[in-house]
C-alpha cells in the first residue's frame, strides 16, 4: 500500500493550513443599510446545538452592523456570482456602497439580510465575538434556512 508514493513535506509558516474552505457572503444591517463581506474560511462548530463560526477581521465594516443588530445572515454563493462575490471581498463598506449588490430578503427578526440570488441561506444570531485577538471568532445560532425554488 502506498509502495514508492511519495510526497516531499515542505514546512511552512503559521497559519491556517491551505485547505478548501467554503466561501460564504456574510450579509449584515450598518445604520439600517444592507452591508456584504466575502467569508473565505467559515465553518461549522457544533451540530447540536447548531452553531457556526466566521473569522471576520476587526477592521471590517460589517462587524459594526453585526455588533449593533446581533444577527447576520450566510450565503452560499453559486458559481454564477463569483465577480460579485469576489467584489464583495475586494472593497470595503467603509468606502463603498454595497447594499445595491444582491437582491435582500429577510426572516422574522429582520435584521439580517440574505442573499435571494443565493441558494442556501441562514439567519445566525452572533453568540460571541472575537475570541481571538486578530480575528472576530464569533459563534453564531441557525435561525432559518432557505433553498432555491426549483420550480
Ligand atoms: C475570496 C475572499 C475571501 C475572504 N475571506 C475573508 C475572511 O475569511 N475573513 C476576513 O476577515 N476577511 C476576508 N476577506 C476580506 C474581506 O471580505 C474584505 O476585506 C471586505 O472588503 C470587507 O468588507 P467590509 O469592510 O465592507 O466589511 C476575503 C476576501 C476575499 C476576496
Amino acid at each position: 500500500m502506498g509502495g514508492s508514493f511519495f510526497l516531499a513535506k515542505i514546512p511552512q509558516q503559521t497559519q491556517i493550513p491551505a485547505a478548501p474552505f467554503p466561501i460564504v457572503i456574510a450579509g449584515t444591517l450598518v445604520n439600517r443599510k444592507e452591508n456584504y463581506l466575502t467569508i473565505g474560511a467559515f465553518g461549522g462548530m457544533s451540530m447540536q446545538p447548531p452553531v457556526i463560526y466566521i473569522p471576520s477581521l476587526k477592521t471590517h465594516y460589517t462587524n459594526i452592523g453585526i455588533k449593533e443588530t446581533g444577527y447576520f445572515s450566510i450565503n452560499l454563493p453559486p458559481a454564477r456570482l463569483v465577480l460579485e462575490t469576489d467584489y464583495c471581498g475586494l472593497v470595503s463598506g467603509w468606502k463603498i456602497d454595497k447594499s445595491q449588490l444582491f437582491a435582500p430578503f429577510y426572516g422574522k427578526e429582520k435584521l439580517a439580510p440574505m442573499v435571494r440570488e443565493c441558494p442556501v441561506n441562514a439567519v445566525c444570531k452572533l453568540k460571541k465575538p472575537w475570541i481571538f485577538p486578530t480575528m472576530m471568532f464569533s459563534s453564531v445560532r441557525w435561525w432559518n434556512i432557505s433553498w432555491m425554488k426549483t420550480a
